[in-house]
């Protein structure tokens, strides 16, 4: 789930306060659950030498099911004894604020629906195997569990000042879209890319995106792609190094972005430490 800019300011009907729903696991019929082992198999055959430890470690202790949708409930008993997170379902999107205080208190929200058997492989709004299969193994993770609250505090605080974009983008190089650098080579922790074959592959495999070393203000002035594969990704050197980095006071950061233009997406700068040159042959785009 990306925090998006949301205009209506009231939970719809049926939606708590804090915008959650209930699960309403029973009413998922056998084709909804059908979809999800048929991705959840899917995935796991594309993920072998290509996620990163994390990511395998939180999915085995989770002990997610490969023949049904999980039940949060079920789910966020293993989860909250790991690191105190949990899961709640909300109908769609919520407001940006909404989002943040919800990780701010290790809640992570997740859609309840799943996408339709016509849709496997792209769908406009994150499913419950999108939020759940792509999200929840890193939330495993005590140091990224930790990021991801600090993430939601520094939307808090970023709230109202106009920085939301900025915040944003960093939500969407690193948990959505982050690459890292592992002891065997480059993997996926983002959930964006561990929920779909098609950009697992593409994000590691392809010439055509650029792929650099992680450096926090750079992201933050490099806008992203939302309907279709990305064109730059960024990698860490560890999760522990990227909440190192992201544990500092943003106020100062903040400042100087305010002075500096955005950098154009499939732009390499001098001082990027580069992992691969992006040659742009995919799509229409003409070669840089
Ligand atoms: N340290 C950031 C701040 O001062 C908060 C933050 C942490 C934001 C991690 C994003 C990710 O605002
Ligand atoms: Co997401």
């Amino acid at each position: 789930m990306v925090g998006k800019v949301q205009r209506q300011a009231v939970p719809p009907l049926g939606a708590a306060a804090d915008w959650t729903i209930d699960q309403a696991y029973a009413d998922y019929s056998a084709a909804e659950h059908a979809v999800w082992s048929k991705l959840f198999h899917r995935q796991l055959a594309m993920l072998e030498n290509r996620a990163c430890p994390e990511f395998f470690a939180g999915l085995r202790a989770l002990e997610l099911r490969a023949d049904a949708i999980p039940e949060f409930s079920e789910l966020n008993r293993r989860l909250e004894a790991l690191t105190g997170w949990r899961v709640v379902a909300v109908p769609g999107l919520v407001p940006d604020v909404v989002f943040f205080k919800h990780l701010s208190e290790r809640r992570f929200c997740a859609g309840r629906f799943i996408r339709s058997p016509e849709q496997l492989d792209y769908l406009e709004a994150p499913d419950v195997f999108h939020d759940v299969f792509g999200h929840v193994p890193m939330l495993c993770d005590p140091v990224f569990a930790d990021y991801m609250v600090e993430y939601g505090k520094g939307g808090l605080k970023a709230d109202g000042r106009g920085l939301l974009d900025r915040l944003a983008r960093l939500y969407w190089y690193t948990v959505e879209f982050g690459l890292t650098q592992t002891e065997e080579g480059v993997r996926i922790y983002g959930a964006g890319i561990v929920s779909s074959a098609a950009e697992s592959c593409f994000s590691l495999e392809s010439p055509s995106p650029h792929r650099v070393g992680f450096e926090l203000e750079r992201v933050m002035r490099t806008p992203y792609r939302i309907d279709d594969f990305q064109q730059i990704y960024f990698v860490i050197p560890s999760l522990a190094e990227l909440r190192r980095i992201t544990l500092q006071d943003f106020s100062g950061l903040y400042d100087r972005l305010a002075q500096c233009d955005d950098i154009p997406i499939a732009k390499l700068l001098d001082g990027d430490l580069v992992f691969n040159r992006g040659d742009s042959s995919y799509g229409s785009l003409p070669k840089a």
